[in-house]
């Protein structure tokens, strides 16, 4: 078996455009949890806070959670509230492993106080988006530090990070298929 490659971390630390990267190199599906909760409400996740709040939200996410964790061989992006559900994770864990990406506040927020990048994060909408990141990645941390598998610098390129997991992917056996050990080894 080859489990998931899970990825998570605050909003804005490129978990999205690193999921590409890694699925481009392994030749596996990119799943996003987000993409999936819009995709089970039908509706925009901005829309679905400011309709029905953050609780509904969570519950989408739980069950987009549950039906991403049901395959294998997926690289996936989960939002960065996600790991808080310890069901979440027992979900995540039974067939993935779990990546943390990590980047500094200033970093983030200068990733995502640009209007088109908060606006369609409903937490940074109705506050100093950079004091919401500060207060969010000091509550966060400590889940995310005990939960992570591995952590990894998300502050280089999403190639170098790429790097990265993947040399720690090939070091843990049951993650990468055969196949895909061949693929990271000839880079
Ligand atoms: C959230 C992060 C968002 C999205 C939702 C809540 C969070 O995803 O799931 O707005 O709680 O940090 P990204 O981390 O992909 O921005």
């Amino acid at each position: 078996m080859t489990k998931n490659l899970v990825l998570f971390g605050m909003m804005g630390v490129g978990k999205s455009t690193l999921a590409v990267v890694l699925a481009e190199r392994l030749g596996r599906p990119v799943v996003d949890t987000d993409a999936e909760v819009e995709r089970l409400a039908g509706r925009p996740i901005p829309t679905i806070f400011s309709e029905e709040g953050e609780p509904a939200f969570r519950l989408l996410e739980r069950l987009a959670v549950t039906k991403v964790a049901r395959h294998t061989q997926q690289v996936v992006s989960v939002g960065g509230g996600a790991v808080a559900d310890d069901g979440n994770v027992i979900a995540l864990r039974s067939s993935g492993v779990l990546v943390e990406l990590r980047a500094p506040i200033e970093i983030l927020a200068a990733r995502l106080v640009p209007e088109s990048e908060s606006s369609n994060r409903p937490l940074l909408a109705d506050s100093d988006p950079t004091a919401r990141i500060a207060e969010l990645t000091r509550i966060r941390a400590p889940r995310y530090a005990e939960v992570a598998d591995f952590s990894v610098d998300a502050t280089a390129t999403p190639a170098e990070i790429a790097d990265d997991v993947l040399a720690w992917a090939a070091s843990v056996p049951g993650v990468l298929s055969a196949a895909e050990l061949g693929r990271t080894a000839t880079r």
